[in-house]
């Protein structure tokens, strides 16, 4: 007699006893028939599970690592600037909680304004392979070339302009968990707050050292002496063998040009030697007028004109450093009397 014939046979004689007997009776009987099946679909279950940890969960987990890590910088330099092109030098750390193993691959990361839409990258950097251990150094040095001129100007002039701005580093790399040995895409996305020049707020030029001539010297100046350039950021700018060109206003009026030969801005202060050809007739009136006359101090501004390095144009550091005015409140009075000793009093 087939199992169907049996239970037919019962269903037909009636009585819910009978029946529920005879369906556990005929579940044991296919179950034994049927064992490979359920075993195929337990497999398939199990191989299901395990795809998915691997495949879904086991990147998300990757991804989630990546996320939580952090990205620090102590320092950066920007050497051998060239019209195009510049050596970028970063001292990094990431930090993880260390609670899984993996290699992240060498990666490609774009960098560019986290609060300026469309995001456009300016430049790319190389990360090297990295292990997700809780602490890793990450230094990098190398050439970068500028991805996208514009939006490099509109960082470097945010950078000279802000107090602080949000830089996005972001690169698809693979994450190899230790003791599997499948890699996983993962997108690393770092956003760094980013301390800027605040406009070099704070710039001295030192009374002491200053001297002001009569005539202009050869070079056609007429003004030596020392500024001392507060740096705020973790970046050190160099304009090496170059020069930083200013115009010099005091209100609305031009009255000459400020150079800085051999620029280079380290983080915190900075004592560089500056020059300059002043229209001195006129600095000396601007001196006697009853708002400058009594403590000789002039808030000049400062727009740099061009930035040059081996005689090329740098022209991302100079719209840069031309995205605003700067004001120097300098002690005209006192460096014209040290120079000249003689005192310029107020006009009658
Ligand atoms: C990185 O650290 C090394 C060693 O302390 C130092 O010489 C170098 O100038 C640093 N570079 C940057 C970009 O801070
Ligand atoms: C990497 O940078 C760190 C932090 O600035 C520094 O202490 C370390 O010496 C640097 N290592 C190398 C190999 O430059
Ligand atoms: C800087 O000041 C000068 C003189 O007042 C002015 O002509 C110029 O437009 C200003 N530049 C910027 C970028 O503010
Ligand atoms: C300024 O120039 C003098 C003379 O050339 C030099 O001795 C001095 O080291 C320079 N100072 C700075 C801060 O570069
Ligand atoms: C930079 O500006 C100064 C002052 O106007 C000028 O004499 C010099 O030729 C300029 N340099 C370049 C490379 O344009």
């Amino acid at each position: 007699m087939s199992l169907k014939d049996e239970t037919q046979t019962h269903q037909t004689a009636g009585g819910d006893v009978v029946h529920r007997r005879s369906k556990r009776r005929r579940c044991g009987a296919h179950c034994k028939r049927f064992w490979w099946a359920y075993l195929i679909a337990f497999a398939c279950v199990v191989v299901l599970v395990v795809c998915l940890v691997i495949f879904v969960g086991v990147p998300n987990i990757a991804q989630d690592k990546l996320n939580e890590a952090k990205l620090e910088i102590q320092g950066v330099n920007i050497l051998n600037t060239e019209p195009n092109k510049f050596l970028m030098e970063v001292n990094s750390t990431i930090t993880t909680d260390g609670s899984i193993h993996a290699d992240v691959d060498a990666f490609t990361g774009s960098m560019y304004l986290e609060d300026h839409e469309p995001h456009v990258a300016f430049a790319m950097l190389n990360f090297p392979e990295t292990s997700a251990d809780k602490m890793q150094v990450v230094n990098i040095s190398q050439e970068v070339k500028v991805a996208d001129m514009d939006a490099f100007v509109r960082f470097n002039e945010w950078f000279v302009e802000r107090e602080s701005l949000r830089l996005t580093i972001e690169g698809k790399t693979k994450v190899k968990p230790a003791g599997l040995d499948r890699k996983y895409d993962v997108t690393f996305k770092k956003t760094l707050d980013v301390k800027g020049l605040n406009l070099l707020k704070g710039t001295e030029v030192l009374v002491d050292s200053a001297e002001l001539s009569l005539k202009v010297d050869d070079n056609n100046k007429n003004f030596y002496g020392e500024a001392d350039i507060p740096n705020p950021s973790h970046f050190t700018l160099e304009v090496l063998q170059g020069n930083a060109v200013f115009h010099q206003y005091i209100g609305d009026e031009e009255l000459g040009h400020l150079f800085i030969d051999d620029l280079i801005l380290y983080p915190g202060s900075n004592l560089v030697n500056v020059s300059a050809n002043l229209e001195q007739a006129r600095v000396v009136s601007i001196l006697r007028t009853p708002e400058y006359c009594k403590d000789g101090i002039i808030p000049f501004k400062l727009l740099a004109e061009n930035v040059t390095r081996d005689g090329k144009d740098i022209e991302y550091f100079a719209k840069g450093l031309a995205v605003a005015n700067q004001t120097v409140d300098i002690n005209i009075g006192a460096i014209i009397e040290k120079s000249l000793g003689a005192k310029i009093g107020c006009a009658d």
